[in-house]
C-alpha cells in the first residue's frame, strides 16, 4: 500500500484496519501479520522481526539518524525486517486535536504518510524513535508526528485498564542526541519514556549529549552502543 493510501474504517466502534504490508518507504522487506512481540528468541523462533524506524531529525546522516542505523542495519545482519520512516521527506499534518480518533473511529482520521506509520507500529517488534533535542524537545518534525501517535491512545478506559490501542509486547528505542552536556535533557528523555510506556512500549534509551554541531561528529561509542542493544534485542549473541 503507498504512503498516504489507507483502509478505511467504514464505522465508529470497529476496531482498526491494519495494512500488514507496509508500502512504498520500505527498505528491507517486511511482510508478516504477527501483532504481537515474544520475550523468546525471535530469530530462533524462525519468526520475522518487523522494526519501524522513525528519524525525526531533518539531517539524514545526521548524529541521530547515524545512531538509528547502527542499530537497524545490525538488526538486519541478523534477519530482522526494517522500514525506514524518514519524516522530513514525507507529507504529513501535526495532530488537529479534533478526537475524531476517540468518537468517530479507532484510529487518526487524517489520512496522509503518518497515518501509514501510525499503522505499522501495530505489527511492529521493535520501534526506533530518534531526534534531536530543539530547543529542549525534540524537533519538530518528530513532535509533529509523537502528537499524531495520541489516536493510538484509548480514552474510555477504566481504573485497570490498558490505555494503549497497540497490543503490548513491544520495545520502542528511544535515540535522542544534543550538544548540552550530559544530563542537561534529561526531562526530554524522562517525558519521552513516560509517554512510550503510555503505549505498553518497553523503553530502551541510546542518549547521545555533548556533541559537536556538525553532522559528521565523531559518536563511534553511541554507533557501538547501538549496535550492542540491537544484538541484544534480536538475542543474536
Ligand atoms: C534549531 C536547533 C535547536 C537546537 N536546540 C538545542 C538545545 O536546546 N539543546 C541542545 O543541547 N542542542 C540543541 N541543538 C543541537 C542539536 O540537538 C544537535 O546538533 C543534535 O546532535 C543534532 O542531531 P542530528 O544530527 O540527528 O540532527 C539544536 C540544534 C538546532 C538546529
Amino acid at each position: 500500500m503507498a504512503p498516504g493510501r489507507h483502509r478505511r474504517v467504514s464505522r465508529a466502534g470497529r476496531l482498526p484496519t491494519i495494512p500488514w504490508k507496509n508500502g512504498g518507504l520500505v527498505r528491507t522487506m517486511p511482510g508478516t501479520n504477527r501483532s504481537c512481540f515474544s520475550t523468546e528468541p525471535l530469530s530462533a523462533k524462525g519468526t520475522l522481526l518487523i522494526i519501524v524506524n522513525i528519524l525525526g531529525s531533518p539531517r539524514k546522516n545526521g548524529t541521530s539518524a547515524r545512531i538509528a542505523r547502527a542499530f537497524t542495519e545490525t538488526a538486519a545482519t541478523y534477519g530482522a525486517a526494517i522500514t525506514d520512516y524518514p519524516l522530513n521527506t514525507m507529507q504529513y499534518r501535526g495532530c488537529q486535536g479534533c478526537e475524531g480518533c476517540h468518537t468517530r473511529a479507532e484510529r487518526c482520521v487524517l489520512r496522509d504518510d503518518a497515518t501509514t506509520v501510525l499503522d505499522n507500529l501495530y505489527s511492529a517488534d521493535i520501534a526506533v524513535f530518534s531526534a534531536p533535542v530543539y530547543f529542549g524537545d525534540t524537533c519538530g518534525q518528530f513532535k509533529s508526528f509523537f502528537d499524531r501517535m495520541w489516536s493510538l491512545i484509548r480514552t474510555d478506559i477504566r481504573d485497570d485498564e490498558d490505555s494503549s490501542r497497540l497490543p503490548h509486547g513491544k520495545i520502542a528505542v528511544l535515540i535522542l542526541t544534543h550538544v548540552d552536556a550530559a544530563g542537561a535533557h534529561n526531562d526530554v528523555v524522562e517525558r519521552y519514556v513516560r509517554n512510550l510506556e503510555l503505549y505498553g512500549f518497553e523503553v530502551r534509551t541510546l542518549v547521545a549529549p555533548g556533541l559537536r554541531l556538525q553532522p559528521n561528529t565523531d559518536i563511534d561509542a553511541y554507533l557501538h552502543a547501538a549496535a550492542a542493544l540491537a544484538r541484544e534485542l534480536v538475542r543474536a549473541e
